[in-house]
């Protein structure tokens, strides 16, 4: 294959470590600036420029864009997507995870277990939000912070109330977040390739630091993963929508706290410490995947009139709890069932013969009108009062 690696950092570790991955393996691939693409919009069909020239095919990019530019770099990445070039992180995965308050949004309702954490604007509700999360100790977070920066734990109440007030009013966004003292001052990063953990390794904050980043002084050893954990994090890391990525954890007393998922995560650290291939296992998964690119499902789907994707709860308006797929008649009413959800596995393609459980959730494609014959009252509701025109914002 053809990969370009999109980073303004030729030189760096993991850079040399994916370019020499590749060409060890007979792909031929390119180190590209992305602050030199040029997105070009006025031709029939998305295309790019590089350096002024227009750019040759790609079978895939794998990007690595810096917290600087995320913004551009992810307008590049999107345009390769229009392009059907393949990536392992999409443009809008790499935004998501970019804003630590957006990835938690999104990992809170797939029952990803976080730290506790709240998010507030007003001065009178910093106090309550503090007590919520549980209290001083607590973590106070940039939204947009890397490498242990932005990242502050105050001691008392009126000191994280004096630190977010002065955040605030330099314009700010924090996050508020319970510390948890029990991981010590320790973390587990788990490198996500695909569906699996490739390499994993604890990183143990330096002297009385709380914050285990590298670039902190914290020191790092392999680790063998507990299942829960690598569960964790290949799941996060899938919901983010990235294929390559690095899932940070605490080691909580019931077990993983997701903190955040890096899009581009850097391998000197782990692959030192597990001494283990991670560039060469990032390639292979990339080489393995350049004949599917990714697709919107929704953008995809909804072309046909009348026709769309939906989530249907088996114990919902039409009660499927104890039948088979096949009995429940959705393929008759023109429905047609692409995954099962049940707790947190997903069953995809689920057979006819598969019995329905009261806590399914079947991910359908079909029908619009005979789908929401299907959609209990109450959830009917609360999605018609969600398209009532909002109350202005006072801001
Ligand atoms: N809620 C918390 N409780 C205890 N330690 C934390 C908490 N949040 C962060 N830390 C420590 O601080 C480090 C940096 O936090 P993180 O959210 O990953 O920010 P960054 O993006 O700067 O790495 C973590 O690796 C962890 O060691
Ligand atoms: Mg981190």
């Amino acid at each position: 294959m053809k990969i370009a690696v999109l980073s303004r950092a030729p030189q760096a570790y993991s850079t040399q470590r994916l370019r020499a991955a590749a060409l060890q393996r007979g792909h031929t691939v390119k180190v590209l600036n992305t602050l030199r693409f040029a997105i070009d919009l006025t031709a029939d069909e998305p295309d790019l420029h590089y350096r002024g020239r227009q750019l040759s095919d790609y079978d895939a990019i794998l990007p690595r864009i810096g917290n600087s530019i995320t913004y551009f770099g992810t307008a590049v990445v999107r345009q390769f997507e229009q392009m059907d070039v393949y990536t392992p992180n999409t443009a809008n995965g790499i935004s998501s995870a970019r804003d630590k308050l957006r990835a938690n949004q999104i990992l809170s309702r797939h029952n990803i277990a976080m730290p506790p954490t709240a998010f507030v604007r007003n001065r009178a509700d910093v106090r309550p939000a503090i007590e919520r999360v549980g209290g001083a100790p607590v973590v106070i977070k940039l939204l947009e912070g890397t490498q242990g920066i932005g990242v502050i734990l105050a001691p008392q109440v009126k000191v994280a109330e004096a630190i977010i007030e002065t955040l605030h009013s330099t314009k700010q966004n924090v996050l508020i977040q319970k510390f948890i003292a029990e991981s010590r001052g320790r973390d587990i990063r788990a490198l996500v390739v695909g569906d699996r953990v490739v390499a994993a390794m604890r990183r143990s904050a330096a002297g009385d630091e709380f914050r285990s980043n590298v670039h902190r002084g914290g020191s790092v050893e392999a680790v063998e993963l507990d299942p829960i954990y690598e569960r964790a994090a290949v799941r996060s890391a899938q919901i983010m929508g990235l294929r390559v990525a690095g899932v940070d954890m605490l080691e909580g007393e019931d077990g993983p706290l997701v903190m955040e998922v890096n899009s581009s995560p850097g391998l000197q650290g782990i692959e030192t410490a597990t001494k283990l291939d991670v560039a060469g296992a990032i390639i292979d998964y990339i080489a393995g995947q350049v004949a599917f690119p990714e697709i919107d499902v929704r953008q995809r789907l909804t072309v046909s009139t009348g026709y769309g994707v939906a989530e249907l709860m088996v114990h919902g308006a039409v009660d499927l709890v104890g039948k088979t797929l096949g009995e429940a008649g959705l393929w008759e009413r023109d429905i047609t069932v692409l995954t099962l959800h049940r707790g947190v596995s997903v069953i995809p393609n689920p057979r006819k013969h598969v019995v329905l459980e009261a806590d399914d959730r079947l991910f359908c494609f079909g029908k619009l009108d005979e789908m929401r014959s299907m959609v209990p009252e109450r959830r009917r509701r609360r999605a018609k009062v969600r398209r009532l025109p909002r109350q202005p914002l006072s801001e």
